[in-house]
């Protein structure tokens, strides 16, 4: 049964410990915009780092980093200047503005794929206002959710936004990646950073910012030779929901292998993806319980997006979506090879054997074409070389650039059937992205290590994080604060942090029994005591968050086993 106060107990307990609170609190603070205090932005940075590291460790993964601030002719032909809406409706009583789809999701399993027609009918069954209880709404209407700005000033300034998605960056970057890789798919780039969108109605604390963290990567793939991961060797059991209007419609739990072999999950790629984003989950501590995979509805997908899926993640919040993974095929590749000034975003795919193929061509004469066009006559036998619909007749309108045409007459062009032998072909590649939505897993990741139990009499809670995902990995406890304790405290505490994966904070304020409860409560999972005895001989207690069973080891064989990660072993 759900417990009516945890919700409220953790997200207090986030905040008084600097876990994760509302940002510029001290001015009222924003809703949708969050600060991670000392604790959380340690959290952060180890979910992110593991993140980065999982992907890194394919071989054929590369990190990259983008501007945040993205020319809106970059966004127009990604389709989020024309399409990255919501549709939003106003209390015609008291004027407040919601998300229409939040307002009628009561009503429907998949509200936010509704048009504004259907929403509008679902509003007008009496839906209250949240603020004031009336009933009136105006139409529906899409509100695009970026935050624009500009670079530069006055007559010079060009409109600009606040990337809604960290994927733009590896789009730009595609043809120094295509180098980087040795013109050799497939291969991908992974960026981690922020993205921003101006949610209408942000709600649900960590769940719905308006800035926020995400990780993406993108996949580059020939379409015609996708990578296939065997996955018929993976043995966990997963919790599917296929597309609702599609043939395997109903929830359903099987492998990953099973799911592509029996067409649910759609392209083997995507396929091997989720699987991944499953691994990491699970690394991270998100119990596997409580993930299931939801495929969308075509009516839902995003506006790039050919197949898709959510992860989603349940905990206080019921199921929330944390990670989408589309196949984005030629999309955006394709869109920007239209809009920019990029000669080809292509990849070049090499035949087993060459083959035979049939070119219909008009071949440019040379003799007319000089002395007609002068300076622009490369341009022209460019454009002629180019043309893939030959014109029925002569004269004919021929672009050479952009709004720029000349008249091809006769004698310019002789048109000619050819046979040639082609090693290979230029193709657009597509695109598989797995993107994170970080701090949507991280609230999930405390909320499912978040226990609660009654110790001596009192309430009593701790966090049981997963390795290396603590703000640190050790607390050091002087028993006392005085007689040289604090001193070993102190040389033990720069002696786990200098090791490379390892952090350690000291704390010597209030009773042992305080300060080991406090540790617990942040999830900390080593507690090191320094006592007489270790004065005597350098051992300390080690105390273990999760049992709190204590054993005795010297600090050395303690460092080496933080840095190799056996210290389970001493239990
Ligand atoms: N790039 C995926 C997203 O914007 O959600």
């Amino acid at each position: 049964m759900a417990d009516e106060g945890r919700l409220e107990r953790l997200s207090a307990m986030l905040r008084r410990r600097g876990v994760v609170l509302p940002a510029f609190d001290i001015y009222g603070g924003v809703s949708g915009l969050i600060d991670y205090g000392p604790v959380g932005a340690a959290i952060r940075r180890r979910l992110t780092q593991k993140w980065v590291d999982h992907w890194l460790s394919h071989g054929d993964i590369v990190e990259i980093d983008s501007p945040t601030i993205t020319p809106e002719s970059v966004l127009v032909a990604s389709g989020h200047v024309g399409e990255f809406n919501d549709l939003m409706t106003e209390c015609k009583a008291c004027g407040s503005v919601f998300r229409a789809d939040h307002l009628v999701e009561h009503l429907h399993p998949n509200a936010d794929s509704l048009n504004s027609d259907e929403i509008d009918k679902l509003l007008d069954t009496g839906i209250e206002c949240p603020s004031c209880s009336e009933t009136a709404w105006t139409p529906a209407q899409p509100m695009n959710l970026m935050f624009s700005t500009t670079i530069g000033a006055m007559s010079t300034g060009r409109t600009a936004y606040m990337r809604p998605e960290t994927a733009q960056g590896m789009f730009m970057l595609y043809p120094a990646l295509y180098r980087h890789f040795r013109q050799k798919l497939p291969f991908g780039a992974i960026q981690t950073g922020k993205g921003y969108r101006n949610e209408i109605s942000p709600r649900q604390g960590m769940i719905r910012l308006r800035e926020f963290n995400m990780a993406e990567l993108e996949y580059f793939i020939d379409p015609e030779n996708p990578p296939i991961a065997d996955l018929n060797r993976r043995t966990e059991i997963v919790h599917l929901v296929p597309d609702p209007d599609g043939p395997h419609a109903g929830e359903t739990r099987m492998g990953f292998g099973a799911a592509l072999s029996a067409g649910i999950v759609r392209h083997p790629t995507v396929a091997w993806f989720l699987a991944r984003t499953w691994d990491f989950l699970v690394e991270v501590g998100i119990n596997p319980e409580k993930i299931r995979f939801r495929q969308h509805a075509s009516t839902e997908m995003a506006h790039y997006a050919e197949d898709c899926w959510d992860c989603e993640i349940h905990g206080e919040h019921g199921w929330i979506e944390c990670v989408g993974i589309a196949n984005r095929t030629c999309h955006d590749l394709e869109s920007h090879e239209i809009h920019s000034n990029a000669k080809a975003l292509r990849a070049w795919r090499q035949f087993a054997e060459p083959r035979s193929q049939t070119l219909d061509r008009l071949a440019p004469n040379g003799a007319v074409i000089g002395p007609t066009f002068r300076g622009d006559a490369s341009a022209v036998v460019a454009a002629l070389e180019a043309l893939t619909d030959l014109p029925d007749s002569l004269p004919f309108e021929l672009e050479i650039a952009d709004g720029v045409s000349v008249t091809i007459e006769e004698g310019m062009v002789e048109r000619r059937i050819e046979t040639v032998n082609v090693s290979g072909e230029w193709y657009t590649p597509h695109v598989i992205e797995p993107a994170f939505g970080i701090d949507r897993i991280i609230w999930h990741v405390l909320d499912h290590a978040y226990e609660e139990a009654e110790k001596e009499g009192e309430a009593y809670t701790f966090l049981r994080l997963s390795e290396g995902i603590s703000s640190v990995d050790c607390v050091v406890l002087p028993l006392f604060d005085k007689e040289g304790m604090p001193e070993l405290a102190r040389e033990i505490t720069s002696a786990v942090n200098s090791l490379p994966h390892a952090r350690a904070e000291l704390d010597s304020s209030k009773s042992i029994g305080r300060r080991y409860a406090r540790a617990d409560e942040i999830g900390i999972p080593w507690a090191l005591t320094v006592d007489h005895t270790s004065l005597e001989d350098g051992s300390v207690t080690i105390r273990r968050r999760d049992d709190q069973l204590q054993v005795r080891g010297f600090v050395d064989e303690i460092l080496s086993r933080l840095s190799n990660g056996t210290i389970q072993e001493l239990f």
